[in-house]
């Protein structure tokens, strides 16, 4: 069955920022604009971003003209639009005269007028004339014809400056944010453990947020702080949102998430939106790293779709270059289309770029954009998104198409904030985003489709679940763990699994916390930080070798079968990887930090222990990948061949080219840089 994301218009979507607000004293440019638009085979515009100064250019004098015309220029050449809500961007009037809605950094100075993403989301003056703007935005558009979602905002969190506020309304909004929370100081003291350096308060009202002239030692209300952050954002989110779906309850609401950013909880988020929308801007350094890149990206659009488990837009991605990476390089011939299609592999329903044309002044007049300052179609990037436009005008039937994915991996983003909050093991970086990623790729590299989910999520639908360096494990979750296993699942889990509850507070009685030594049948007496460039060695029960970097446990079996040993240092003999049997399933414990051939070595082994399907029937050559999206009847194999050379693979399979109609069968040959979209004829569902 499919989930079709924006219901107004269900195709494919071709497009990006545009900013005609930009260009009002060039009609001819705009003109050619809409020109060029049907020329590159987009069908849809994002406008608005950033544009309040031009839609409300004094307070309460509001100038929708720009607006008006470029909805309708867009709709008459046969395209539509995704509005942005201003909030991005504070006019400099309105900065001017309530300095409140400018956040105060943590040494209590307000920062000034201009920058983006950086006003307080406490302000009551800032949300107001929020609501307004969003108000007037949607009653004039309700009915407008070209309007099929709303972009709130733009990328919360990404501060130009100041990243956290620490102004009087936002101190008092933690206050009575922590008040909600604990009920009682006595009840907070006890979960931050402040007694701890004589931090005990007296009061609610005594609390300063965290930050480097209080203290950062208090590790509950670090974490709290976050929460907390996090959850103003979604709070600010709800009141942008409110206006519109009054007005317009049947136009879906996003707003653009920054791949692995983690400032907010993205899961938290996306409970307030209607699809989630996201950047996607990977370093292509066109040579070996490239495969990494693209493993990154694999892992941060599973990680999108998962958020609601259905399709996404990729809001932005760039035709060429960035201007803010330290060196930005072009993406070579062909690397376009395959970042671009890479993301529908993995659910996306759009590739929609940051920007249309290039400003002609500013910080981003070099970024790259599909009209460059030249004017003209005949460019190379021009004619890459032309082409690319033409290729997903015949894959318009993958739209709404679904992921089904029988493995999972757990990432938490409040787990993130304690362990890289956390004073231990190594101070420098803990490379939690890194350890998944190790995990991911070899499913990668097999045509896997994995999920990234949370741990409120559903486990049951998961055959296998790795859950890597899970240091905040809340009773709740001990129990939810305890029971995918007993049911039958198969469960891998790490070294620092289980240390921290959910206030941070340190588990008693051994590690893993509660039950879960049973699960796992060990118990970890100590962790070994190694230094950089050390190494241990373990060797698994057939005498094969590995290499442990980074962290080494020194874990005792207590029901567990030891498949793996560390073979040098004081601890060698200690199990260095186990598994334990309990109830229907397994649990697998990996003691130490490997240097990726481990890792793939187990899931290799795991997913044809379990019966853990790839989207394709036979073994992918090196440096190609293999994703799949269903109708429910239908199965789509998106091939990616990431080499610099042509593919050729030989096996039992039948497919039928999307594009082209060209039936594949036992023999396809994949042009480098490239990806094939295939309908599965052999397999069905
Ligand atoms: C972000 C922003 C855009 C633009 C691009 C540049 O994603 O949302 O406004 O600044 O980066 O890559
Ligand atoms: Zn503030």
């Amino acid at each position: 069955m499919k989930k079709i994301i924006i219901g107004k218009y269900p195709h494919l979507l071709h497009g990006g920022d545009y900013n005609p607000d930009q260009w009002q004293d060039c009609p001819e440019i705009l003109k050619e604009d809409m020109r060029l638009m049907k020329a590159a085979n987009c069908n849809e515009m994002t406008l608005g971003v950033f544009a309040w100064s031009s839609l409300e250019p004094q307070e309460g004098e509001f100038d929708f003209s720009f607006l008006d015309k470029a909805m309708d220029d867009i709709y008459a050449a046969g395209g539509r639009v995704i509005l942005a809500t201003p909030s991005g961007a504070k006019p400099v009037w309105m900065a001017k005269k309530y300095p409140e809605i400018c956040r105060v950094d943590e040494n209590g100075i307000r920062s000034g007028a201009g920058g983006r993403h950086n006003h307080c989301n406490n302000s009551p003056v800032y949300r107001e004339k929020v609501r307004i703007i969003n108000e007037k935005l949607a009653q004039r558009y309700k009915d407008h014809p070209a309007l099929i979602a709303w972009h709130v905002s733009n990328e919360y969190g990404n501060s130009t400056d100041v990243t956290e506020c620490y102004c009087d309304n936002c101190k008092k909004a933690f206050i009575e944010w922590l008040k909600n929370k604990y009920k009682t100081v006595d009840n907070l003291n006890h979960e931050w453990w402040t007694a701890f350096w004589s931090h005990t308060f007296s009061s609610f009202e005594e609390i300063d947020p965290p930050s480097f002239n209080t203290d950062m030692a208090i590790n509950g209300r670090n974490l709290d702080w976050k929460r907390f952050i996090s959850d103003k954002y979604i709070e600010f989110l709800s009141i942008e949102t409110e206006p519109l779906r009054r007005i317009t309850p049947d136009i879906p609401i996003t707003t653009n998430m920054m791949e692995m950013y983690t400032g907010i909880d993205y899961r938290e988020m996306a409970k307030s939106i209607d699809f989630v929308s996201s950047d996607n801007y990977p370093v292509w350094k066109n040579d070996e790293s490239d495969i990494d890149t693209a493993v990154k990206a694999a892992f941060f659009h599973d990680y999108m779709r998962s958020l609601k488990f259905k399709p996404f837009i990729m809001m932005e991605s760039t035709p060429s270059i960035v201007n803010w990476h330290n060196y930005n390089k072009l993406k070579r011939p062909g690397m376009h289309a395959l970042s671009s299609l890479q993301a529908v592999a993995h659910g996306s329903d759009s590739v929609l770029y940051f920007q249309w044309r290039k400003s002609r002044g500013c910080s981003e007049k070099l970024h790259g954009a599909v009209v460059d300052h030249y004017g003209k179609e005949d460019t190379r990037v021009f004619c890459d998104v032309k082409e690319l436009g033409a290729r997903l005008k015949k894959l318009d039937e993958i739209v709404g198409t679904v992921t089904n994915a029988e493995v999972a991996i757990v990432y938490d983003v409040q787990n993130e904030w304690a362990l890289g909050g956390a004073q231990g093991y190594s101070n420098i970086d803990k490379k939690y985003q890194q350890t998944l990623l190790k995990f991911y790729k070899p499913l990668w590299k097999r045509g896997i489709n994995a999920d990234i989910i949370g741990v409120n999520d559903n486990f049951d639908n998961y055959k296998l679940i790795i859950a890597p360096m899970l240091y905040m494990v809340s009773n709740a979750l001990e129990k939810k763990l305890c029971d995918y296993v007993a049911r039958g699942g198969t469960l891998v889990s790490t070294y620092m699994l289980g240390i921290v509850n959910e206030n941070d507070l340190c588990h008693l009685g051994g590690l893993p916390a509660g039950k879960l030594k049973e699960v796992f049948g060990i118990w970890n007496e100590e962790t070994d930080t190694l230094y950089p460039g050390e190494t241990n060695s373990v060797s698994d029960n057939s005498g094969k070798e590995y290499f442990a970097v980074d962290y080494c446990e020194l874990i005792h079996t207590a029901g567990a079968v030891t498949i793996a040993t560390f073979t040098s240092d004081f601890y060698s003999g200690y199990p260095a990887f186990t598994l334990n049997r309990f109830g229907k399933g397994k649990a697998y414990y990996i003691a130490f930090r490997d240097r990726g051939d481990f890792c793939d070595d187990l899931i290799n082994k795991l997913i044809n222990d379990i019966g853990v399907r790839s989207a394709v029937s036979f073994a992918l050559p090196s440096g190609v990948t293999a994703h799949s999206r269903t109708d429910g009847e239908n199965t789509y194999v998106f091939l990616e061949n990431h080499n610099k050379s042509e593919v050729s693979i030989n096996g039992d399979f039948c497919f039928g080219n999307l594009e082209t109609g060209a039936k594949a069968e036992n023999f396809i040959t994949l042009p480098s840089v490239s990806v094939t979209v295939l309908k599965d004829i052999n397999r069905g569902k």
